[in-house]
C-alpha cells in the first residue's frame, strides 16, 4: 500500500499550486461552438451536436467534462502538449477567455448514456478490476484512486473517464505509452500507461466506456 500513498501524495503536491484560470460565460460559449475559430469547422463537426462525441472517429464525448479541465486541454492543445491538427486548428484562433467560456458551456451539457458494451465478460471484469482494485504485482493503483469514486472525476486535475469512448481511452492510453501526450503536470499518466498491455488497454477502455458519466460543472 505504500506505493499508492506515495502517488497519492505526489499527485497532491504536484498540483497544489494548479493556476487559476478565468472562470466562462456558457451563453457565449455556446455562441462560439457554433461559429467556431474561423477556421471553417464548429465544435459540433466533430464532438457531434451535444458534445457527445464520436466513437468510430475517437472524438472524445466533451458534453459534461469539468470545465477547467477541459480549458486545461485547450490550452495544451495550443501549446503542443498534446498534438492533434485537425483539434489544434479549430481554436487557435481563440483566447484564454473564449476557450473558458466554451468549456463553461460543455460542462452544462448532459452526459449521454454510455453506448452497450461489445467487450466479453472476461475483458469487462478485467477491466473493472483495474479500473477499481488496480494490479498491485505490476505497480498500478486502480484507476479510481486518482479518478475519484467509479471514475467520476475530482476537479480540473483528475478528469472523469468514465462513460468515455472506448476507442479515445484506448488512443489516449497509447499516446501516453509513446511519450506524445505530454499535458499531464507531472507525467501520472505516462507512468501508469507504460505499466498498462495491450490487453488492459482494451479491457479498462471497454468498461470505463461501458460506466455511466455524470456531468461536472
Ligand atoms: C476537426 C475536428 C475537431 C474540431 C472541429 C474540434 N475538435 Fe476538439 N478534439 C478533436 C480531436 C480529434 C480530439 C482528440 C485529439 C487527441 O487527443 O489526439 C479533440 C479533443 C478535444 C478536447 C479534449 C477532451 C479531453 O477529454 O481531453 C476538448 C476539450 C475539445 N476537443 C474541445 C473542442 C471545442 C470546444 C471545439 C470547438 C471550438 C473543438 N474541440 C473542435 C477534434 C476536433
Ligand atoms: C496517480 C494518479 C492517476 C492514476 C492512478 C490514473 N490516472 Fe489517468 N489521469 C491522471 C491525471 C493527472 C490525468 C490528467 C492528465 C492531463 O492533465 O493531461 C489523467 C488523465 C487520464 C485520461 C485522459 C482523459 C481525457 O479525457 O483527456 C485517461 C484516458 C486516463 N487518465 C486513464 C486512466 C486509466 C485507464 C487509469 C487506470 C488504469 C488511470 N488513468 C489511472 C492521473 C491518474
Amino acid at each position: 500500500m505504500k506505493i499508492k500513498v506515495l502517488l497519492v501524495a505526489i499527485a497532491w503536491t504536484g498540483f497544489m499550486q494548479a493556476s487559476v484560470y478565468a472562470s466562462g460565460d456558457p451563453a457565449n460559449g455556446q455562441t462560439l461552438a457554433m461559429q467556431g475559430d474561423g477556421s471553417g469547422a464548429p465544435c459540433a463537426a466533430c464532438h457531434g451536436p451535444q458534445g457527445e462525441g464520436m466513437a468510430a472517429a475517437t472524438f472524445p464525448r466533451i458534453a459534461g467534462l469539468d470545465a477547467d479541465y477541459a480549458l486545461r486541454q485547450m490550452i495544451a492543445f495550443q501549446q503542443g502538449q498534446r498534438v492533434n491538427a485537425a483539434m489544434t486548428m479549430n481554436i487557435d484562433n481563440f483566447d484564454e477567455q473564449q476557450l473558458a467560456d466554451l468549456a463553461a458551456y460543455f460542462a452544462t451539457l448532459p452526459v449521454p448514456a454510455p453506448a452497450a458494451a461489445t467487450a466479453s465478460e472476461e475483458q469487462l471484469a478485467l477491466g473493472k478490476k483495474l479500473a477499481l482494485e488496480g494490479d498491485w504485482d505490476n505497480y498500478l493503483p486502480p484507476c479510481s484512486s486518482c479518478h475519484g469514486p467509479n471514475n467520476q472525476g475530482v476537479d480540473g486535475t483528475f478528469p472523469g473517464i468514465a462513460g468515455q469512448h472506448a476507442s479515445y481511452l484506448k488512443q489516449q492510453l497509447e499516446l501516453w505509452q509513446q511519450g506524445q501526450r505530454t499535458s499531464d503536470p507531472v507525467q501520472l499518466m505516462e507512468a501508469i500507461a507504460k505499466r498498462l498491455s495491450p490487453e488492459q488497454i482494451e479491457a479498462v477502455a471497454a468498461y470505463l466506456a461501458s460506466q455511466p458519466a455524470v456531468a461536472k460543472q
